[in-house]
């Protein structure tokens, strides 16, 4: 196991009769359960409520969810088969609408197919699922290069600030944020990584301290609102977070809260760096302006976890991201390198 000691949020188990496991990420941090998904729509629902979450890893659920949707066909017309196979892309599109992955994942899928030479749809099902855990993989060893090429930036001594949960649970493995504290640690740099605890659904407090906590990383937990006085405290050298869409001019998508965090490092001169694989880069969308961003249910700020904090019908404002301008990120670290500056330009070279 790798040094983040985090079991694999998800995986396929068996042949092509076998079904998808995945962490359930609702239940953490108290309890450590697995869902079986079956059929696309437990895995349209898992990506729904959050069971999988992270834009990497829900990029790989999807492609697992395809070969769930698409291997009971019946018959031997491919292009029957071609025409249930967007479909089933087409459904599993609708479940969560800001993680470019999730569509990256879908194209990915339909195009390998229609790729095929192959007029055995038997065979098709079979690639698809081999493709499919190589989506899984790449996604794994992609990470561990995020993690390679960010390490450099963690200092002895250094605080690490970091919003939401951008780690092993994330993503296949070893998460893009997280990656590069996952190398510094295991090259045995000491340094102090600050979590928000990201309000309204405590990926931070929930996931993010769990997991590094499994590492025996040095992790403190703050309130969303704690998070300039922590950098006016100067114990902050840099903020990592992860990102839901990069657009091609480098203004990120990531969980709502991280443009404040971002506002603040900017006033305090402390570097803010986005962590993402070229899969959550959308070179169509040329600025953050057009990035869908999905609205959460009210209650998830007035009940959270099943304790109403507020009026029952209070109206909530409730984006589950935001957008982060180019201006404000020093750097995004992606598998192929640090692109440093932020311009379209050097993303464009740097991933080509
Ligand atoms: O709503 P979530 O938990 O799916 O939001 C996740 C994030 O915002 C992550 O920071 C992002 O997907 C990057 S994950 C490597």
């Amino acid at each position: 196991m790798s040094v983040c000691r985090v079991p694999k949020t998800l995986e396929w188990v068996g042949g092509l009769d076998g079904y998808v496991s995945m962490i359930d990420q609702t239940k953490l941090p108290t309890e450590l359960v697995y869902l079986e998904c079956r059929d696309q729509e437990s895995i349209w629902h898992a990506i729904k409520r959050l069971s999988v979450r992270g834009a990497p890893a829900i990029g790989v659920a999807a492609a697992m969810g395809v070969v769930l949707g698409v291997r009971d066909f019946v018959g031997n017309d491919r292009s029957a088969f071609l025409a249930k196979l967007d479909e089933v892309c087409e459904y599993l599109a609708t479940s969560r609408p800001t993680a470019v992955n999730l569509f990256w994942a879908l194209s990915r899928m339909k195009n390998f197919a229609q790729a095929l030479e192959s007029d055995c749809v038997n065979t098709i099902k079979v690639s698809l699922l081999s493709e499919a855990k190589a989506i899984r993989d790449q996604d794994a060893a992609m990470c561990r290069q995020i993690g390679e090429h960010g390490q450099s930036l963690i200092g002895e001594g250094h605080g690490v600030l970091t919003h939401c949960n951008a780690g092993s649970l994330a993503t296949a493995e070893f998460g893009t944020a997280l990656a590069p504290m996952y190398v510094a640690h295991e090259m045995g740099r000491k340094f102090k990584v600050f979590a928000d605890e990201t309000r309204p659904l405590l990926q931070g407090a929930r996931l993010t301290v769990w997991e590094l906590a499994q590492a025996n990383i040095d992790a403190t937990l703050l309130c969303d609102g704690a998070a300039g006085a922590l950098m006016q405290s100067g114990q902050v050298n840099l903020v990592i977070t992860g990102a839901d869409r990069v657009a091609a001019n480098g203004d990120a998508a990531n969980k709502i809260g991280t443009f404040g965090v971002a506002v603040l490092a900017k006033y305090h001169e402390i570097p803010f760096y986005i962590a993402a694989p070229s899969s959550t880069f959308d070179f169509d969308m040329p600025n953050g302006a057009g990035i869908p961003i999905e609205q959460r249910d009210a209650d998830e700020i007035r009940k959270g976890f099943g304790t109403l904090t507020a009026p029952p019908d209070i109206p909530c404002y409730s984006p589950a991201f935001d957008v982060t301008p180019a201006g404000l990120i020093r750097g995004i670290i992606t598998e192929k390198g640090l692109i440093e500056p932020v311009t379209t330009e050097y993303i464009a070279q740097v991933l080509s």
